[in-house]
């Protein structure tokens, strides 16, 4: 019987999101099921990651980013290409670190609180799937260290996505 483990994080963030990195492996490891391998992930980003109030997926349907598996309040449902901070992540093929809101045009706020985001494009094979977003209450709460991290923790998804 599967019960998740809590694990005490040293504090240490470079050691801490490696063990991050070895959880999301251990977690999706052998299940194909693509929508459960997100919902926990959006699950062990959340109880991970500190200052944030939202985390989660959207997912590439019909040439449009529609909201998947996340943690937060309900969000707004489809982000067309191009627009707000995930559908630019989407078209530049590139993460998008934003320290404030307000100063990215075309942000779109789906939660008041947020004041700081980051959006990782989550291309495979060339194609665009999607996007990972996380939003804080605090404005410059990503730095380069969360996005190198952010990203491998992507790159882990991708590779349990592809395996099957
Ligand atoms: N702020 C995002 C929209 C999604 S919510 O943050 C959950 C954006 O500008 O694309």
């Amino acid at each position: 019987m599967f019960m998740f483990e809590v694990k005490q994080y040293s504090g240490n963030r470079k050691k801490d999101y490696e063990q991050l990195i070895k959880q999301i492996d251990a977690l999706i490891d052998g299940e194909p099921d693509i929508i459960a391998n997100l919902s926990n992930a959006a699950a062990l980003l959340n109880q991970f990651l500190e200052d944030i109030n939202w985390v989660g997926f959207y997912l590439w349907k019909d040439d449009e980013l529609v909201l998947g598996p996340f943690q937060g309040l309900p969000a707004c449902i489809r982000i067309p290409y191009g627009n707000g901070v995930c559908g630019t992540a989407i078209k530049e093929r590139q993460t998008q670190l934003v320290s404030n809101v307000n100063n990215f045009p075309g942000h779109i706020a789906c939660d008041s609180a947020s004041k700081s985001e980051i959006v990782i494009p989550i291309i495979i094979n060339n194609e665009i799937f999607g996007v990972l977003d996380i939003d804080s209450p605090i404005y410059d709460r990503f730095d380069k260290v969360d996005q190198e991290y952010l990203e491998k923790f992507v790159d882990s998804l991708i590779k349990g996505i592809i395996n099957f």
